[in-house]
């Protein structure tokens, strides 16, 4: 894990939902905090090894304070766990500074916003900017019932001056349906830009429904991987630069022995999303498990995601 880091003090924790809390993050020795923009998420560096990105929600504007928005994942590998059972006000923290992978285009005459879980917290920063700077927007916000939906009474009050731009789809009300995403893509004007987070079946279902749009109108941003981080293990790596022969037991992912024969990586969601982690393949096929290169450079065999994939050679030769 490498990178500039921000020493930050947790001032506030709130509960916000069900199997959500808040964390707002404030600057140790007081002053700015790095300025970011509706989209970005930093990461909170947790242990040596666990470290995970969180879109910030608060409004842009705000240079004193970050604050982001944590579901408790029931399959937790660290993360969540960590923030919701060790995590305490008063604590000092380190942070990554901002980074947008998900920016808004503000030009866009009308702009409609899906959110799944809690998907909402880049999209709520998102709903801030647009109201305040006067711009047209929609909502979508999906979740299991009334009790999981975070922030809600926040953007009812955000959009207080016109409610019908929020559309709410409780699991809970409609068994057996899904928020009707090609019906809400079919509605809009054709210059409309649409973003979406939120989790895996929604993202495919987007992505289905925008597949004819133009790829300037349709973003998106993933929460969480879609498929299961490899830890068969059985293959060996050698590491080109560094010399290195390193066997990849089952269990581990290649990002498991590099740190522990003190490999200097990078890297930050550890899921296959952020591309922190991208390294040259000189030889052998990996076996792809992120979200973040393309069809083209995954079969062209020439770079991997240490964090998440692994390896269909038994033997893999890394830029390293
Ligand atoms: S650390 Fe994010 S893709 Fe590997």
């Amino acid at each position: 894990m490498t990178g500039e880091t921000i020493d930050v003090r947790i001032n506030q924790m709130r509960y916000e939902a069900a199997t959500i809390v808040s964390l707002e993050l404030v600057p140790v020795d007081g002053g700015d905090l790095p300025a970011f923009t509706a989209g970005a998420h930093i990461d909170l560096i947790l242990t040596d090894k666990i470290r995970r990105s969180y879109s910030l929600l608060n409004d842009q504007g705000e240079r004193d304070r970050y604050v982001v928005g944590i579901h408790r994942d029931p399959d937790s590998r660290g993360g969540s766990r960590i923030v919701h059972e060790r995590l305490r006000v008063g604590q000092v923290i380190k942070i990554s500074p901002p980074v947008n992978d998900f920016p808004l285009d503000e030009s866009a005459r009308h702009i409609v916003l899906l959110a799944g879980g809690i998907g909402v917290t880049p999209i709520l920063c998102m709903l801030r900017r647009l109201q305040a700077e006067g711009k047209s927007w929609e909502l979508h916000y999906g979740a299991r019932n009334s009790t999981a939906a975070a922030f809600l009474s926040e953007i009812k009050e955000i959009a207080k001056d016109d409610p019908s731009r929020i559309h709410m789809f409780f699991d809970d009300e409609n068994p057996g349906k899904y928020i009707d995403i090609p019906a809400i893509v079919a509605a809009q004007p054709d210059d409309a830009h649409f973003y979406c987070c939120g989790p895996v079946p929604m993202l495919d279902a987007y992505e289905k429904a925008t597949k004819d749009l133009p790829r300037e109108r349709v973003h998106m941003e993933y929460f969480s991987a879609k498929e299961e981080v490899a830890r068969e293990g059985g293959f060996d790596l050698v590491l080109q630069k560094s010399g290195k022969h390193i066997t990849v037991p089952p269990g581990k992912t290649i990002l498991d022995v590099l740190i522990e024969n003190k490999v200097n990586v990078s890297f930050s969601c550890s899921e296959g999303i952020c591309g922190t982690c991208e390294t040259a393949v000189i030889e052998g096929v990996p076996d792809h498990r992120d979200q973040f290169l393309t069809d083209e450079e995954k079969a062209s065999n020439k770079l991997i995601m240490v964090c998440c994939s692994g390896a269909k050679s038994a033997k893999l030769v890394l830029d390293l």
